[in-house]
């Protein structure tokens, strides 16, 4: 405000909450992931205000009320593990909707009290599916909550390609700040960030290699399904999103293991996340390590630290887990197919398959 009450035009300076998402830095990882003069650039999707989902939550919001789908005032209904429902809560706020967000008890409880505050209404699963879990008892309450009110709408992160076309600004910043990519490293969960960021840099690049990480005992790429502690990555599901042909690589990554790298980065590099930050560096810093040293390797870490302090960062919680002094090998394993085995620690496999077109192994 100049002395005449005017607002004055700075940079970096947003009139609306929503104007602050994206535009997020990039930072250089080095050691202790990779040797000297390697490394890998993180994209640090944790700067946006709620985390990287703000992105496609406003663009999903946006593209449905344009298309009429989402009437004015009419309620948002998601089935989220927190970030996307934080999104959906800043969303909701922009274009003044009410936002109902079903969760399970996993859900980190300082995410709930977040959600609360920036206005969501927060329900939460008491029992998994039999068979599809916690992801699949999700889905089921928002239907009955679609159920209840005429006008609700759900954006369907799992099949909605609008999820996948909110990164393309992401996508756009990365060659802005590294003028080319020529491997991209991102976690898979709903699919959305890989396939909508991927599909952008392959234009520029056609050579692009993207690898996928995930969780072990996650069902996206063939793994039979099983209890999962890491939250974000990972499904119980078959999401609709996932570009299953965009990928040349799937790592899968052990919840100690994410915890080490998690860790590392916290102590050497500042900047650091949860879960699915943990599980990218593993891979972006193996990345680093094996392809030719000017390969300019982009990784997206797509949280901060914050929510994950009972967790990844707890030595009770993860002393409790069997999560603490576990250093990951340099080598991952290696499979031949998804099918081969269940894996239970950091394991790569370069045959990539949509799994409903073949029989996951049983556990
Ligand atoms: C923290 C975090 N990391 C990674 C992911 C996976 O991203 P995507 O759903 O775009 O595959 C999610 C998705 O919820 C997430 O919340």
């Amino acid at each position: 405000m100049n002395r005449f009450g005017n607002l004055i035009d700075v940079p970096n300076a947003a009139h609306h909450p929503h104007a602050l998402v994206g535009n997020t830095p990039v930072l250089r990882i080095g050691a202790p992931f990779a040797p000297a003069g390697r490394g890998f650039w993180a994209k640090l999707e944790g700067f946006n205000p709620g985390g990287m989902k703000d992105r496609p939550a406003l663009h999903m919001v946006a593209s449905a009320r344009r298309r009429g789908e989402l009437a004015p005032g009419a309620r948002i209904v998601e089935s989220t593990s927190g970030t996307l429902g934080l999104g959906l809560a800043l969303a909701g706020m922009t274009y003044r909707h009410p936002v109902s967000v079903v969760t399970d008890p996993g859900l980190e409880p300082i995410v709930a009290r977040m959600l609360t505050a920036f206005g969501a209404q927060v329900e939460t699963v008491t029992e998994p599916h039999p068979t599809g879990g916690w992801q699949q008892a999700r889905r089921e309450r928002v239907a009955e909550l679609l159920a209840r009110e005429d006008t609700a709408w759900c954006p369907d992160q799992y099949g909605n390609p609008d999820n996948s076309e909110g990164y393309a600004p992401l996508a756009m910043e990365l060659l802005a700040q590294l003028g080319r990519v020529d491997v991209l490293v991102c976690a898979v969960g709903t699919g959305g960030h890989s396939a909508g960021v991927a599909r952008v840099l392959r234009e520029a690049n056609p050579d692009l290699k993207v690898i996928g990480v995930d969780t072990i005992s996650s069902t996206i790429f063939g793994q039979p399904a099983g209890p999962r502690l890491m939250r974000g990555l990972g499904s119980s599901i078959h999401p609709r999103n996932v570009d299953y042909e965009m990928f040349a690589e799937i790592h899968w990554v052990a919840p100690a293991e994410a915890v080490w790298a998690c860790r590392a980065l916290a102590a050497t590099r500042y900047a650091t996340g949860g879960w699915s930050v943990g599980a990218v560096a593993l891979v972006a810093g193996w990345a680093a390590r094996t392809h030719d040293r000017d390969t300019r390797i982009a990784a997206v870490f797509p949280d901060g630290p914050h929510r994950y302090f009972d967790t990844v960062y707890n030595d009770i919680y993860c002393a409790a887990n069997g999560l603490l002094d576990t250093t990951p090998p340099t080598e991952p394993d290696r499979i031949a197919h998804p099918t081969e085995r269940v894996v239970d620690s950091w394991t790569r496999c370069t045959t990539v398959l949509d799994p409903r077109g073949f029989a996951a192994v049983g556990r």
